[in-house]
Formats: C-alpha cells, structure tokens, sequence
C-alpha cells in the first residue's frame, strides 16, 4: 500500500505543445488513487512566493488537454542549483539552492513531486532527488534531444508546424525564383529539421550532426536552377548546425542570455555572395513552441501522465517516464540526464533524405 497523500507537479524550461495534457493526466490519475496534487508554479519559484503553490482539481484541469503552453507557467532562467545572488555593489555569485527546494517542498507537506521538464529541468530533478526527495520526471521538449526516451512530447506538433511553414515556402520560393533559407529550433540536435526538411521536400537540410561545406550547398541550389522546371531553392537550417571550422553561431537576448540563433542569415548570405542567386531567410523561431499539440502529442503527454502517477504509486522514484515502443516505462534518472540524443548518421530518416537527392551539406 502507497503512503502517498498528496503530491506536487510542475513544469520547468522552454514550454512544448502537451505540458497542460501532462497536468489534467497527473491530476485525474492522482484522484482517483485519493490523492491531492498542487501545482508549483513557474517551475520552482512558485515555492518561494505567496500563492505560488495551488491545489489542482479535476475542476482546474478541465478543458485543457489540447491548449498549448502550461497553466503553472515556466522558465529556463534561475537555474536553483546556479541562482545569480546581486550583492549591493553590483557583482553576482551564484549559490545551489538545491536544498532550500527540497526543504520547500517538504515543507508543503508534499510526499512526491512530478516534474515536467527537458535536459535542463530533469538534470535538476536528479539533483534534487539525490538529495532525497522523492522525484518522477517527465521529459518534454520540441527538440526530442532527450536520451533515454524515443520520443518526447511536443516534438511531433513541432515537425508539423515546421513541415507547414516550408510547404508554403515553395510557392513564394517559384514565383519569385529565389532561394528561401528556413532557421529551425533543436539547439544540438537535427531532429526538427531533418524530419520537417525531408517532410516538406526541402532541397537542402542542415543539422549539427553534420558539418557542412557551402560550395557543396551551392553546388545544390545551382544544380536546381539548371535543371529545368524548378528555378528556386528551398533550405532548412537547424540553429546549431556549422562547418567543420565553424562553430555554432549564438545571438544574445534582451536579457543578456546566450541563446543559438543567426546560422540562417549566414547561410542565406553566403549562397547570395557564392551564385549571385536573390535569397531570403525566415527565423521560424517560437512559432514551433506555439499552439496546442496534435493528436499524437496529447496522447503521448496523457499517458507520460497518467504512467508518471503509476510510478509515484510503486514507489520507483529517482526515475523518469520514458517511451520504449510499444511501453511506457520508468529509467533512471541519471541515465536520462547522461547525454543529449542527436540524430545517429546511419539514421533511417538521413538515409531516406540521400536516396530522396536531399543535400544534406556534406556531399
Ligand atoms: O530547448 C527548446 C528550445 O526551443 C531550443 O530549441 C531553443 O534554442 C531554445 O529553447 C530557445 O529558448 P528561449 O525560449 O529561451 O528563447
């Protein structure tokens, strides 16, 4: 018999089409078990504010399965175990405030905690977990660059707005004759752009997995323009992707964060300078965090939730839900944390790019 009474979920990171559909599962699942579920809002700065911790019903949760974004909120700034303290003059240390959270916690009276969250997140759910309290993670991120799990939620919805964005490319591309270069999320990993690129019949498609050479890509577009029916060029660029000199280009926020950005600009520039070809480059940017999340999606973010309860009920914790088709089941937390899933070069889904005449930079 499970001693659990009352639990806590929230999310942390970049938001991904599914988190709500992770919630309304925890919370439905968790009531019928007798259970009360808070809500830790903001990931976990709700502990440190008045009102930051709410109690979550199957009232609270309704309706909320196909809305994008997170009724808790989220962040990927105050990392708990590197938090920025300002003294007076000005200067910033940062300190672990890793038991401060899990003091927190336990002071809510909360016996288990389900975090939603990406590399980042999870990475401190292990820590916190190491230091004893009882954690279940569930991974989310559109960039699917989580080890340890086949798929994470969010991503399908992703490739889907992607896809969309490229299809209507092609027609401005035509009638303008122009080579039109298309920026992608997935920070390290391809995932994004190879599956939306390939999806959307993209002419070239850049990830960081492979280094790419720009007279190889021009060497692309050019062979497109001779060819005869086809006078334009689409190209798809994951942020991180790079030469083999090169390394990833990053922008910096308003808020002074380094975030990767600009490779698409970059790209789109030298094709102009190299063919003498017009080219134009769009940033797709958080439009793929956007919106509510597809059917696949919200399936997968239901039962990520409802297995995430199942795990707290046999006590497994330190553990994470993780996809392994046809099951969910429940890994380590620390093997998910370990490394970051990037797309493998034998991949079925590279091979099938090549056998398409899909330039993908290298050869
Ligand atoms: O990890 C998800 C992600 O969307 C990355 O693909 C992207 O580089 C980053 O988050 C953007 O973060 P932010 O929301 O801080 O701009």
């Amino acid at each position: 018999m499970s001693d659990i009474r009352r639990i806590a979920v929230n999310t942390g990171g970049g938001d991904a089409p599914g988190l709500n559909a992770v919630i309304r599962a925890v919370v439905l699942s968790a009531e019928q078990l007798g259970w009360e579920v808070y809500g830790i809002k903001d990931s976990y700065d709700g502990l440190f504010e008045d009102d930051g911790v709410i109690r979550l019903d199957r009232h609270s949760v309704r309706g909320i399965t196909h809305l994008g974004g997170t009724i808790l909120g989220t962040t990927n700034r105050g990392n708990p175990l590197n938090w920025p303290v300002t003294a007076p003059d000005g200067t910033v240390t940062y300190e672990d405030r890793s038991q401060r959270v899990v003091d927190a916690i336990k002071g809510h009276d909360i016996d288990a905690l389900i975090a939603i969250g990406g590399d980042g997140s999870l990475a401190i759910a292990h820590v916190l977990s190491e230091l004893g309290l009882p954690v279940v993670g569930v991974p989310k991120t559109i960039d699917n660059d989580l080890a340890a799990t086949n798929l994470t939620f969010g991503f399908t919805t992703a490739v889907e707005t992607a896809t969309d964005a490229i299809g209507k490319l092609h027609s401005t591309a035509e009638a303008h004759e122009r080579i039109m270069v298309v920026e992608l999320m997935g920070r390290s990993a391809g995932w994004i752009a190879l599956y939306a690129g390939t999806a959307g019949t993209a002419d070239v498609i850049l990830i960081p997995e492979i280094a790419y050479d720009m007279d190889v890509v021009c060497q692309k577009t050019e062979d497109r323009y001779a060819a005869k029916g086809s006078q334009f060029a689409i190209v798809v660029v994951a942020e991180g992707a790079h030469t083999a000199k090169g390394s990833m280009k990053y922008r910096e926020t308003a808020e002074g964060q380094q975030r990767l950005g600009g490779v698409g600009k970059i790209v789109s520039d030298q094709i102009h300078e190299i063919t003498g070809r017009e080219t134009r480059e769009l940033v797709l940017g958080h439009l793929q965090r956007g919106g509510g999340p597809n059917a696949y999606d919200r399936l997968l973010a239901l039962r990520f939730g409802t297995a995430a309860v199942r795990i707290v009920q046999a006590g497994t914790f330190g553990t994470m839900v993780a996809l392994d088709p046809p099951n969910v089941l429940a890994v380590p937390l620390e093997e998910a944390v370990s490394r970051i899933k990037t797309v493998p070069l034998d991949s079925d889904v590279i091979q099938t790019a090549r056998s398409l005449g899909i330039c993908l930079g290298d050869q």
